[in-house]
């Protein structure tokens, strides 16, 4: 197991061919897509189930990094926002991709399936996989994130 090429990858009902086909593009990178759900005809999930069940991997250190993909996007983001040490993402253009990275050291990718297609969020996670964190004054204000999380 390499935690290093390891990514959790899921998405609730509105988002399973999506999943599947950034899932495709992360073995063409090289990477080893861990799926967490919901797969192809399961009924009506939660999407914060299955942001609790990706997020869980990263935190456990199994996995470098996660995608989430719902419908828009924004019910992932916002669910796994709400869990420590994670700082998720809902990305819709390049340049929030690549900064979302460099400043934030973002650990999770959000996409919506009903507001994008496959291919942008493939250029997009292409760009959040390649871009590094900054570091410097970016870490001081990535902690006190985690320390709003804790009041
Ligand atoms: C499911 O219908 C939908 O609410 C969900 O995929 C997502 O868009 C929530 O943010």
């Amino acid at each position: 197991m390499n935690q290093e090429t390891r990514i959790a990858i899921g998405c609730d009902h509105a988002a399973v061919a999506f999943k599947g086909e950034l899932a495709d593009f992360l073995r063409e990178l090289g990477y080893e897509p861990v799926d967490c759900g919901c797969q192809e005809g399961c009924e009506a999930v939660d999407y914060p189930d299955i942001a609790e069940a990706v997020c869980g991997r990263i935190t456990a250190g199994d996995c470098r990094t996660g995608v989430l993909v719902c419908g828009t996007g924004i019910g992932m983001s916002m669910a796994a926002n709400k869990l420590p040490g994670i700082r998720a993402a809902l990305c819709e253009n390049c340049f929030s991709a690549r900064y979302t990275r460099l400043h934030n050291d973002a650990n999770v990718i959000c996409f919506g399936a009903r507001t994008m297609g496959p291919e942008l969020a493939k250029e997009l996670l292409r760009i959040f996989l390649e871009s590094e964190f900054m570091g410097g004054r970016h870490q001081r204000r990535v902690e006190k994130i985690e320390a709003l999380r804790q009041r």
